[in-house]
């Protein structure tokens, strides 16, 4: 089910520059399967016009407080009331210092002033402007009252200066128009997740690895997100930019990725405990026995190489080995792993998680079309300690994770109630 089918949006848009790329975000919206409905001030039709608003929104604007469109006059209650998120992009200067103290005076502010749901608010300002000790006020109250703010971003200005202030891009604005409409089941909550290949080097040029991109971990990662939680995202290398809001750990080989997990696992004092871990990645069981400073020549004399490997430490199941010291601080924590099998993979996979000891794991054929290394979907099989089999259909990688994402609230929920 698209995420966005359905779902009312009420866009305001204050006068500022930035309001071309509000455009873009009403164009994807709409795409998206959204009913979009634009709010400009007289200030933003300096900027962009009602038509062209009208055209990419497929929605007649409203700018007016006392429209004939509404002879009732009841607009800004209509609206307030009907939209499932009120996005403000551009919020301008002027428009944050009238939402902070509560004027009423022209449709978009009166119908913030009637908001009882969530809004979001997208700053775009010069950076003299952003920093202004009567802007950071009116933010902190604006923060006091619920409201979520993303951006401003740091960079080139239109006005030629440099500085925070620039309007978020659209893709940003998107997925924090999402997260704030997605139920917060874990939040408060940080997890940890692995993801994509490691490489263990034989010498400076070569090294064994595998074909996992990271798309699975990704997906997992910005559920997570979405769900509310703090992500801790311990990669390999993968080719795709970091989920935004994730603090991103790059590592190379298993090793690393070992100490990278534990690092977090652990968390230093003074850092927020961790509260679930999700591997994704798909780690070299074996490296080289040694790693050669000098890259390896062809020897003519030779016609075969042999190469000494030894096994990597398991991370799920040291994690999972932690389960003493879990109960111990009386902090009970819920791991996941993924296990990719070709054939047999409901057997084998059970079979694994008995012998790693994860609460979850999630089993993929890889060798079935669709799923595995690389694709955009995923099947996949669903197991747990508590004698769970649920055997997912071929799905899109993002709500793969949502439905993990989902078992891993719902398990966290039951641990932290049950006595
Ligand atoms: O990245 P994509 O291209 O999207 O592909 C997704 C995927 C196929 C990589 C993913 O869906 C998947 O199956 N990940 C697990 C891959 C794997 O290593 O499976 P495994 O059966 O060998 O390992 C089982 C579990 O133990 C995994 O959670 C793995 O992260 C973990 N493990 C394995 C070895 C090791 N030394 N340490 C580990 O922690």
């Amino acid at each position: 089910m698209n995420f966005w089918h359905g779902k009312q949006i009420v866009i305001g848009l204050g006068g500022g520059i930035a309001a071309y790329k509000t455009l873009e975000v009403i164009r994807r919206l709409r795409e998206a399967g959204a009913t979009v409905t634009p709010v400009p001030t007289q200030a933003a039709l300096r900027f962009v016009t009602g038509l062209t608003l009208q055209a990419l929104s497929g929605e007649p604007i409203r700018e007016d407080l006392f429209s004939p469109l509404a002879p009732d006059g009841m607009d800004h209650i209509r609206l307030a009331q009907a939209a499932d998120l009120v996005i403000v992009a551009p919020a301008t200067a002027d428009l944050l210092a009238r939402m902070a103290t509560g004027q009423a005076d022209d449709l978009l502010s009166a119908l913030l002033l009637a908001r009882r749901g969530p809004v979001l608010v997208a700053p775009a300002m010069n950076p003299a402007m952003w920093e202004h000790p009567a802007t950071q006020r009116n933010v902190a109250t604006l923060r006091q009252d619920g409201i979520g703010f993303v951006g401003p971003e740091s960079g080139a200005m239109a006005c030629g200066d440099q500085g925070s202030g620039r309007m978020a891009e659209p893709a940003t604005l998107l997925e924090a128009a999402r997260r704030a409409l997605t139920p917060k089941i874990l939040a408060g909550r940080r997890v940890v997740i692995t993801a994509g290949p490691t490489r263990e080097e034989l010498d400076p040029v070569r090294f064994l690895s595998n074909h996992s991109s990271g798309k699975m971990g990704w997906a997992v990662a910005l559920a997570a997100l979405r769900a509310g939680a703090r992500v801790d995202l311990v990669h390999g290398p993968v080719a795709l930019p970091v989920p935004w809001g994730a603090v991103a750990h790059a590592v190379g080989s298993a090793c690393e990725m070992l100490d990278a997990t534990l690092d977090v696992w652990l968390s230093a004092p003074g850092n927020p405990r961790c509260d679930a871990a999700i591997l994704t990645a798909a780690v070299a069981d074996y490296r080289p026995e040694k790693r050669l400073n000098d890259k390896i020549k062809k020897e003519h004399a030779f016609s075969e190489l042999r190469l000494e490997l030894t096994q990597n430490p398991d991370i799920l199941a040291m994690l999972s080995a932690w389960t003493g010291m879990r109960s111990r601080d009386g902090h009970q924590r819920v791991i996941v792993g993924f296990a990719a099998e070709t054939g047999n993979a409901l057997t084998r996979g059970k079979a694994k998680r008995i012998r790693k000891g994860c609460d979850l794991l999630a089993i993929n054929d890889v060798s079935a079309p669709g799923c595995g290394f690389g694709t955009d979907t995923n099947a996949v099989t669903l197991i747990g300690r508590d004698g769970r089999e649920e055997a997912w259909p071929l799905l899109p990688k993002e709500q793969v994770a949502e439905k993990l994402i989902q078992a891993v609230g719902d398990l966290m929920r039951n641990i932290h109630t049950t006595p």
